[in-house]
């Protein structure tokens, strides 16, 4: 089959997320494998607006695998909201005959694409990179599982001074509105509550659960509240010791953290599975999709369905919890 492009860009936007160089990787020895030029642009759309735009060959994508980061660099880029700066984008891209992008990112940077492959008939690949794993259409993203890793390496050290010291501690962990972070590192690491933005906080039932472990002598408590739960960290802390001053409560937000740090295993197969499908989509002409990984199986979902839908939590999982934290 003749291949319908014969140079291709490929970017990272938003935040960066572990397995995003594995990423990178995969479409570029791909994209080389088929005889295409690959282009890696600089800082997100930034580079395309701002033409920091190189060749790259298999040599640059040696020794990156097992790096966290983009060597790329990512940025969110204001000027790629106006028409003006898209059109900028594309000149530069035309310039060079680039003819199909892939782009690493979030729902924000599919909906950059979404737009500019409309207006602009440039078609585009998404691979969905990001801690959060919340774009629905596929079971992971990139960088999911290392973020998750690591919040369970920094919780299950947090629990051994929490046991020291008899205290209860809140860990809050990023998601944005997501709460996959939260649910799996808090089961994983055996948290006695998980506070996510999909449920309802009830405050008073957890007070209650607290005040039922003082009374059976149950100090160590971990609580892991995601970033976006109606309560922050620190919001939780202060109601939780206006109403059991006795208990001794510690705060630690993770941060940053999650995002870096070398890629699981996992992360960089599905990065080299996903970089790989979105230059096979590209030579057969797919448009405007994103690859996603169902029940371990390649999915081409339409960037607007990532836009448009959240991943939900299964009614299983806040079982799971209720069940496992007494
Ligand atoms: O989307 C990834 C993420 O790390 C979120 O979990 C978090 O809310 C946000 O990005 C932080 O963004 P920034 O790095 O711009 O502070």
């Amino acid at each position: 089959m003749k291949s319908k492009v014969s140079k291709i860009g490929v970017l990272c936007s938003g935040g960066d997320s572990p397995g995003m160089n594995a990423g990178i990787r995969a479409v570029v020895r791909t994209g080389i494998y088929h005889g295409l030029e690959v282009y890696g642009v600089m800082r997100g759309y930034s580079g395309m607006v701002e033409d920091d735009i190189y060749r790259m060959e298999s040599r640059s994508v040696a020794n990156i695998i097992q790096r966290g980061g983009t060597v790329l660099k990512t940025a969110r880029c204001k000027e790629f909201f106006s028409y003006e700066g898209r059109k900028k984008a594309y000149d530069n891209l035309k310039k060079r005959g680039i003819d199909g992008l892939v782009i690493l990112g979030g729902d924000g940077s599919f909906r950059g694409a979404q737009t500019f492959s409309n207006e602009f008939d440039i078609p585009c690949i998404g691979l969905p990179g990001t801690i959060d794993k919340d774009i629905a259409g596929t079971d992971f993203t990139i960088g999911f599982d290392t973020a998750v890793n690591t919040a369970v390496e920094a919780i299950d050290k947090i629990r051994d001074t929490a046991d020291a010291h008899d205290r209860l501690f809140i860990i809050e962990v990023m998601g944005r509105d997501a709460g996959y972070i939260a649910l799996h590192s808090g089961i994983a690491t055996g948290a006695e509550n998980i506070l996510i933005p999909e449920r309802k906080t009830d405050i008073d039932s957890l007070i209650e659960s607290l005040q039922e472990k003082e009374k059976r002598k149950k100090l160590v408590n971990l609580i892991v509240v995601a970033e976006g739960d109606q309560f922050g960290g620190a919001e939780l802390s202060k109601m939780i010791k206006e109403r059991m001053p006795l208990l001794e409560t510690r705060v630690c937000i993770l941060g940053h953290i999650q995002r870096g740090g070398s890629p699981t295993c996992f992360d960089r197969l599905i990065a080299s599975r996903m970089g790989y499908s979105a230059v096979e989509c590209l030579i057969e002409g797919r448009h405007n999709v994103f690859v996603g990984i169902v029940n371990n199986k390649m999915h081409y979902i339409p960037l607007n369905e990532a836009v448009k839908k959240k991943q939900r939590i299964g009614e299983e999982w806040i079982k799971i919890v209720k069940i496992l934290a007494t």
